[in-house]
Formats: structure tokens, C-alpha cells, sequence
């Protein structure tokens, strides 16, 4: 028997629900954004206590581009302001920032903020990864591809060039709103990951919504295909 020995280090969380958290209020998409931003920074706060490596957010998808422009916009503009508002904080607390996805097409202004962030963030020592116009299926592609110009492909040599070739295995994949699918998101690191579907909307997730996680990914034994 494997089991996980309790402890999760790479945590990963697919932010769902945003829409229905406003439109269950009577607000404006916007604002259910914005509160997703609030509770990505306290998440982002509460990994001091956390006895996590790595937390992975998916942000923004490959697939998101098909939103609405006006949407798009609000989305870029949060992405902006917590990346200005928040790095002091990340820089303090032992953050190290990671990008995972194809983030060099985003706006330039994005893109220059983002590398001044991760050079302000390199020494920290945990993880905060953001997947950033990432589509799990366009990464193993660009992976497969690199590991092809150097060689024979296998599972080690794509893995070896996936975005998240540096990260510790994926352990816990969470999706928050009640939809139980992976939308693209880390499909090739999630082939051993232990899965939560919660049906909190991403706004109402809190810290302890992640301590209550983890608890139940301790309780799970993981067999990693063997018995
Ligand atoms: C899902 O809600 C959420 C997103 C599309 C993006 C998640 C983005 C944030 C939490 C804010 C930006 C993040 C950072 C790190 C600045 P939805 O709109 O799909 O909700 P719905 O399915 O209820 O409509």
C-alpha cells in the first residue's frame, strides 16, 4: 500500500464560480472577479502557515479568450492591480512566483510586469504558480516538440519540458463551483493526483476551505498503480 504519507506538497486549484457568486447576488460578473482576487490573496497569505511547497492557480485559460472582450478586459485589469499591489507582500512573505502557460503573448505592460515580479520573487522559497493563457493540451504539445529536437520522446523526456518541470508532483487537485472536469488544466500532472471538487464558488473559498482539503487528502491512500 502507498499512501501519501499526509502531507501534500503541490497543491493545484481549478477557481471556479466567479459568475454564479454575482449573478447569485444580483452583481455584475466584475464584481464576483474581484472577489476572486480576494480570496486569492488570502490563500496567498495563509501558505506562511501552510506546510505546502507549491500552490498552482489556473487564472486565466487558453479557452478564456472566447469571453467576452468587456470580460476579458476586467479580468486583465485585476490581473494588473494585484500583480502591483500585492508583490510587496509576496516579496515579504517568502513567495516565489511562477508562470506556467504561453504568458509572453499576453499585453506587453502584462508581460514586463510579470518578469519584474518573478525577478523580485526569485529567491523566495514558496511557490505560488499561476497558470497564465495556459491549456494543459498546448503545453504537453510544446513539450513534446522540444523533447523531440534532443531526442527520443518518452513520458521522462516531455515531463522533463512540461511547464512544471520544476514543481514537486502534483498531490491535490481542487476544483471549486460543483463542476467535476479538468477544463484543460494539468492534465498530463494530474495522472497521479488525488482529486476534490467542492461545490463552494471560488469568492467563498477561504483558507480554512484549503486546511479542510488538505485534511482530506491525508485520510487518502495512494496507490500510484501499484497495490
Ligand atoms: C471562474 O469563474 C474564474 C475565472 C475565469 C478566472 C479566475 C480568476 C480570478 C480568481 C481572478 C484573477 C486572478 C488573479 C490571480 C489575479 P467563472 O467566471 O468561470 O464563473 P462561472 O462559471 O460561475 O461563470
Amino acid at each position: 500500500m502507498t499512501t501519501s504519507n499526509g502531507r501534500a506538497r503541490h497543491v493545484a486549484i481549478i477557481m471556479d464560480g466567479n459568475g454564479r457568486w454575482a449573478k447569485q447576488r444580483g452583481l455584475p460578473r466584475v464584481i464576483g472577479h474581484r472577489k476572486g482576487v480576494e480570496a486569492v490573496r488570502e490563500l496567498v497569505r495563509s501558505l506562511a502557515n501552510l506546510d505546502i511547497e507549491c500552490l498552482t492557480l489556473y487564472a486565466f485559460s487558453s479557452e478564456n479568450w472566447k469571453r467576452p472582450e468587456d470580460e476579458i478586459d476586467d479580468l486583465m485589469t485585476l490581473m494588473r492591480r494585484f500583480i502591483r499591489s500585492d508583490l510587496p507582500e509576496f516579496v515579504a512573505n517568502d513567495v516565489r512566483l511562477k508562470i506556467i502557460g504561453d504568458w509572453r503573448s499576453l499585453a506587453p505592460d502584462i508581460v514586463d510586469m510579470l518578469e519584474d515580479a518573478l525577478a523580485q520573487t526569485a529567491k523566495g522559497s514558496r511557490i505560488l504558480a499561476v497558470a497564465l493563457n495556459y491549456g494543459s493540451q498546448q503545453e504537453i504539445a510544446r513539450a513534446a516538440a522540444a523533447a523531440a529536437t534532443k531526442g527520443p520522446v518518452t513520458a521522462d523526456s516531455i515531463a522533463a519540458h512540461l511547464d512544471t518541470a520544476d514543481l514537486p508532483p502534483l498531490d491535490l487537485l481542487i476544483r471549486t463551483s460543483g463542476e467535476v472536469r479538468l477544463s484543460n488544466f494539468l492534465l498530463w500532472q494530474a495522472a497521479y493526483a488525488e482529486m476534490l471538487f467542492v461545490e463552494t464558488r471560488w469568492p467563498d473559498f477561504t483558507p480554512r476551505d484549503l486546511i479542510t482539503a488538505l485534511d482530506n487528502f491525508a485520510k487518502r491512500e495512494r496507490r500510484f498503480g501499484g497495490r
